[in-house]
């Protein structure tokens, strides 16, 4: 089996600076692998470059073999790629459950020439988004606030809609950034199981995240990135116990 992602010598340079250099690293389908390392390591940026929305200076994305280099960002999630963003980013003003619509529409096979030329089909994909915002707003236990407006939940269940979000478009690769910032412990222990659960769908999961206990608790296999390199990679014990990642990681946030 082919990897699902497979990341082959990547570098980006913004300005002078190369905030990406040189990393490689593969996600087999099914796994929850995280990408850790301190602020600024480039996490974000590697998530940017994989969902398309800066193309690297040099190196190759593939998705299940197929080169996405550079791909314009709908054409990713139409690949079977979804996301998070690290601030959230929702419509405030609109129902929990049209935030989830539109994150349907990202991989609907109607356009707006769909929308005009084939009225029929349309419909019924019409059906088949409302059906999946539902099934989406359930797996993370929003589907009794559907008709809420985003800008009232809470902080912890905008980062469940987001989620949500990702998922209406069905990805086969979720990648999620920093879900669990600003929860607390109990939403926390939710926002894991609920991964989890993700993640037995059949879902595989690509996650940056600080919380150590959290990425421990979780991940089948961890990226350290430090100033743009990967510095370690391994099981999270292989990783917990790796002096460099101590020194460089786990050492500055004691500090
Ligand atoms: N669009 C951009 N323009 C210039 N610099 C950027 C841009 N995006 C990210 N960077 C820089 O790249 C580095 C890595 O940032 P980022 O990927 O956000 O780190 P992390 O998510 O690991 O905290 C930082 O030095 C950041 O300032
Ligand atoms: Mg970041």
């Amino acid at each position: 089996m082919p990897p699902l992602l497979k990341m082959e010598n990547i570098s980006i340079v913004f300005g002078g600076l190369t905030a990406v250099e040189s990393i490689s690293f593969e996600v087999e389908k099914g796994r929850i692998v995280s990408l850790i390392g301190p602020n600024g390591a480039g996490k974000s940026t590697v998530f940017n470059i994989i969902s398309g929305i800066y193309s690297p200076t040099s190196g190759s994305v593939y998705f299940l073999e197929k080169d996405i280099t550079g791909d314009r960002a709908y054409k990713i999630t139409g690949y079977g790629i979804a996301r998070t963003f690290q601030n959230i980013r929702l419509f405030k003003n609109l129902t929990v459950a049209d935030n989830v619509r539109i994150g349907c529409h990202s991989r609907s096979r109607a356009g707006f020439m769909g929308a005009v030329l084939r009225a029929g089909r349309v419909k019924g994909e019409e059906r088949g988004i409302t059906d999946r915002a539902k099934e989406s707003l359930a797996v993370v236990g929003l589907a009794d606030k559907s008709e809420d407006l985003a800008k009232n939940l809470s902080y912890g269940d905008q980062r469940k809609l987001e989620i949500a979000r990702a998922l209406a478009s069905s990805p086969e690769l979720l990648l999620l950034d920093e879900p669990a910032a600003g929860m607390n412990a109990g939403e926390k222990q939710g926002l894991m199981e609920m991964i989890k659960a993700i993640s037995h769908m059949g879902v595989t999961i690509l996650l940056v995240e600080h919380d150590m206990k959290f990425v421990m608790g979780i991940s089948d296999h961890i990226i350290v990135l430090d100033y743009g390199q990967i510095i370690a990679s391994g099981t999270p014990e292989e990783v917990q116990n790796d002096p460099v990642v101590i020194e460089a990681y786990l050492g500055k946030e004691a500090d």
